[in-house]
């Protein structure tokens, strides 16, 4: 089986927490597209969907769901999202896609958060994915210089602007012992948008699929 199936079981086998009637919200990657394409099926059973980026945007109206800003809504009562690695104690690193500051909004504005993953982003120490951090242009040069004081090898990713006009610096080779101390001195530093550490909101529910079912975490802290 391959990856990009594993990433289609998890994303159905998700569809059960679906309330219904009620506000959800949805993150962004190849898992969540594929979460779409079902959730389109049943998309009259919700009112509607927060989006985390201009491309989940296209897609969830493409489908026929409607999407309702963020403003607009009292609470969303669940937040729908992949990752791209957590640990054991359920911290993640996100922002793959470049959509980490909405999607962490979104998360923190939820009631609760599901999170779907295959198998291969369970690690035991996150940081072999390269650590994504959104940070404001006229400041780049400056936040690299602070962020290569971890000890990392920090770069710029090549031709890219996040939904919110910003550049995404990729820290490579850290080894993040402390994912919430971590999280709070990037943010502490000034020019730095959001950092794709998710600490301070972790899912409540983790989905992960392996080549002989879906397993479900509930997170217990
Ligand atoms: C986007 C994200 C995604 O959740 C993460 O990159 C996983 O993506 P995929 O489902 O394509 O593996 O954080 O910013």
């Amino acid at each position: 089986m391959t990856l990009k199936n594993l990433k289609k079981i998890v994303a159905k086998y998700a569809l059960r927490y679906i309330p219904k009637k009620k506000i959800i919200g949805i993150g962004t990657g190849s898992t969540i597209s594929y979460f779409i394409k079902y959730l389109r099926k049943i998309k009259d059973s919700i009112q509607g969907a927060v989006s985390s980026s201009n491309h989940t945007t296209i897609s969830l109206k493409k489908n026929g769901i409607p999407v309702i800003a963020l403003n607009d809504v009292d609470y969303i009562s669940i937040y729908f999202d992949s990752a791209d690695e957590i640990n054991n104690n359920m911290d993640m690193i996100k922002g793959g896609g470049a959509a980490l500051m909405q999607e962490k909004i979104i998360a923190s504005a939820s009631k609760k958060f599901v999170c779907m993953i295959d198998y291969t982003k369970k690690v035991n120490v996150l940081g072999k994915f390269p650590l994504p951090i959104e940070v404001l242009p006229m400041s780049y040069k400056y936040v690299k210089k602070e962020l290569e004081k971890l000890g990392g090898i920090v770069k710029k990713r090549k031709k890219v602007i996040t939904d919110n006009n910003n550049y995404i610096l990729d820290i490579k080779n850290l080894y993040i012992n402390n994912p919430i101390y971590l999280e709070k001195k990037i943010n502490n530093i000034p020019g730095v948008i959001s950092v794709g550490i998710f600490s301070q909101r972790q899912p409540d529910i983790l989905l992960i699929s392996n080549y002989t079912q879906v397993q479900t975490i509930l997170n217990k802290s």
